[in-house]
């Protein structure tokens, strides 16, 4: 029996990822929502969920009638390919970040959610760092214009540690062909998206990337990047998943003070007056803007994948806007493009990107790579909460 005040949802990838959403939606931790099929290439995957219709085939699932929503959870290549397919056989759509692995497979996706047959039809991204508390805070602080206009940002995101054996849990992983990119296609999609939400894209891009600098790898997995924005701001962005213990901090220095995004923790400190304005009007020549300390409260709790999930049911049954509408996801996709490519071409890049261009780099990337994996083992997957970015 359906309940049409339900959404009967489907999970395709069955791995790291899918085990967890799986768990999250039998586990009745999501109302009015019901786990109906499960997919996996691999049949050892689904065998533990017996109670739940299993296919090795997304096409099949997809044409099954059983389900009004997918969640895919596959590597980044399928989630075009069968995002695709989904979209196109009416059923809404949650793909896992990120939403392709360069900006023409980006836009064939988007492409696809503009043709969809049924208007109705739904397309979210699990962006689960969009639902910590810090960083809606953060959002609400820049758009409102109460931090005036930005003239830096720095962000160092080097807390993704990851282990030789995570990088030989899976061919796929780290490699062009499989992947399609390192530490920005897998860790950083969630810190490119909350920089392409909260400060939009930059207009240039000179990165300098380390192509399997600190593991057995052929992708990047050290990035120092330098963004110009159209005002005029600057950023730097580094990110690693050779360094333990690594940080998280964004500063920002914008008109009305210095803010400062490190352990969930938001501090502002305030200039009583706008920069601009004191060096314009003060007659000292050493003097500064008085300012105040303020330790902004982040209350509340993440809800991360679950609240992802959540969001995606309540905007399907009551209309509620997504959290992370998939459309935006060619933001972040865009910016890791763009650093990788800089680095390799050895120049700066000017955004928006060329997507013909895009696709032919990556193409040339999977052609000429010569890299074969030593060891590949399957993923353990028990420790994945420790994978999660807090
Ligand atoms: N949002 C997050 O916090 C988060 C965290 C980890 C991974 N991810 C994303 O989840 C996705 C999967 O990553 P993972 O770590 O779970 O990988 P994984 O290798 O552990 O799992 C992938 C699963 O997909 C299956 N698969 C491969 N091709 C398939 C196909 N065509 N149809 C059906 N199943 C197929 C594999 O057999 C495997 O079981 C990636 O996009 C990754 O970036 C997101």
């Amino acid at each position: 029996m359906t309940n049409p005040a339900h959404v009967r949802i489907g999970i395709i990838g069955i791995g790291t990822m899918g085990t967890h959403h799986v768990e999250l939606v039998m586990g009745k931790k999501i109302p009015r929502c019901d786990l109906q099929a499960i997919c996996d290439t691999d049949p050892e995957r689904l065998a533990k969920y017996s109670t739940v219709r299993a296919f090795t085939d997304s096409r099949q699932l997809i044409r099954s009638g059983l389900v009004d929503a997918v969640i895919v959870a596959t590597p980044h290549f399928d989630h075009t390919t069968i995002g695709i397919d989904a979209l196109e056989n009416g059923l809404h759509l949650l793909t896992e970040k990120p939403i392709s692995v360069h900006k023409a497979d980006c836009e064939k996706l988007i492409d696809a959610y503009k043709k969809r047959p049924k208007k109705s039809q739904l397309f979210g991204a699990v962006f689960q760092v969009r639902t910590e508390p810090a960083y809606i805070k953060l959002h609400q602080l820049i758009k409102s214009g109460e931090l005036g206009e930005i003239r830096r940002i720095n962000w160092i995101q080097t807390d993704y540690f990851r282990t030789e054996a995570y990088y030989a849990s899976g061919g796929w992983r780290a490699t062009w062909r499989g992947e399609g990119g390192g530490v920005l296609t897998n860790q950083c999609p969630h810190t490119l998206d909350l920089m392409q939400w909260l400060f939009g894209l930059p207009t240039k891009v000179r990165a300098f990337c380390g192509m399997g600098r600190w593991h057995d790898i052929e992708v990047e997995d050290q990035v120092s990047a330098y963004l110009e924005y159209a005002n005029g701001a600057t950023g730097v962005f580094v990110a690693t998943t050779g360094e333990s213990p690594g940080t998280n901090r964004l500063e920002i220095a914008a008109e009305n003070g210095k803010v400062v995004v490190e352990n969930g923790k938001i501090t502002w400190t305030k200039n009583v007056m706008g920069m601009s304005e004191f060096s314009k009007t003060t007659t000292e020549r050493f003097a500064r803007p008085e300012v105040w300390n303020i330790e902004i409260p982040a209350g509340g709790q993440a809800l991360h994948h679950l609240g992802i999930i959540q969001n995606f049911c309540d905007a399907i049954l009551d209309g509620k806007p997504l959290i992370a509408p998939a459309v935006e996801g060619i933001h972040s996709v865009e910016l890791g493009n763009a650093m990788v490519l800089s680095s390799i071409l050895d120049k700066t890049l000017e955004l928006p990107l060329d997507s013909a261009m895009v696709e032919k780099q990556y193409q040339k990337l999977i052609r000429e790579s010569k890299f074969e994996k030593k060891k590949v083992a399957k993923a353990s997957g028990g420790d994945f909460e420790k994978s999660i970015h807090r």
